[in-house]
């Protein structure tokens, strides 16, 4: 099981201490949530901040497009050092011209489903992508409560991947905590990521990566 901390949870006028942080408490990756304000309610950071982020870590980064029109985008994400950049469904006419733009851009690919989006809407692009996102919080912001039926989703989820063998992603995204984590890995995510969790940790967001890895039990 990946740990992916969310930087959106994190005190952006010290973010490559915050970054340090949760490397040093063993992170896998870095969760970069991206907001315009249009697609989602909120409007976060762009690409100048993942290059931030590039300069800070030699982890992973995992760009989350919460954007529409999002193929206007992949190549200035993936030129600022995007690793992952997962696209929404709900914002794709093409997804999967645009998973293959991703592609060919060298970054793996991803596609995230909203709570209220069926699995059945990516089931044709499976096997085009390197990463599926379902999203167990409504898109826009942290610390909010785990959407309870997004466990169900996850294992529907895992069975979809499993039955055409893909060795793709499994991510879960919006309310994982130390409390919840170990159902989620249980349900068959593979990637999990944390902002509040982690970067509200009372102990420091190093202790809370630790202290979701310990409970996940993996
Ligand atoms: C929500 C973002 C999530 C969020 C996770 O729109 O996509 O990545 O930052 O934060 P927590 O873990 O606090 O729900
Ligand atoms: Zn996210």
């Amino acid at each position: 099981m990946k740990i992916a901390p969310s930087i959106l949870s994190a005190d952006f006028g010290r973010l490559s201490e915050d970054i340090e942080a949760v490397v040093e408490g063993g992170a896998d990756w870095i969760h970069v949530d991206v907001m315009d304000g249009h697609f989602v309610p909120n409007i976060t950071i762009g690409p100048l901040t993942v290059e931030a982020a590039r300069r800070s870590t030699d982890l992973p980064l995992d760009v989350h497009l919460m954007i529409e029109n999002p193929d206007r985008y992949l190549e200035d994400f993936v030129g600022a050092g995007a690793d992952v950049v997962t696209v929404h469904q709900e914002a794709c006419p093409h997804l999967h011209r645009t998973l293959q733009k991703i592609r060919e851009l060298g970054a793996k690919a991803g596609v995230a489903v909203n709570p209220a989006t069926s699995l059945e809407t990516v089931r044709d692009v499976l096997h085009d992508l390197d990463l599926l996102l379902v999203m167990s919080v409504n898109p826009g912001f942290g610390g909010q409560s785990y959407i309870e039926a997004s466990t169900d989703k996850l294992a529907r989820a895992r069975v979809m991947l499993d039955a055409i063998e893909s060795d793709a992603e499994l991510e879960v995204d919006g309310g994982a905590t130390a409390s919840n984590v170990a159902s989620i890995v249980g349900a068959g995510a593979t990637v999990v990521v944390a902002g509040s969790a982690v970067y509200r940790h009372p102990d420091g967001a190093a202790s809370g990566v630790r202290a979701i890895r310990s409970a996940a039990g993996v």
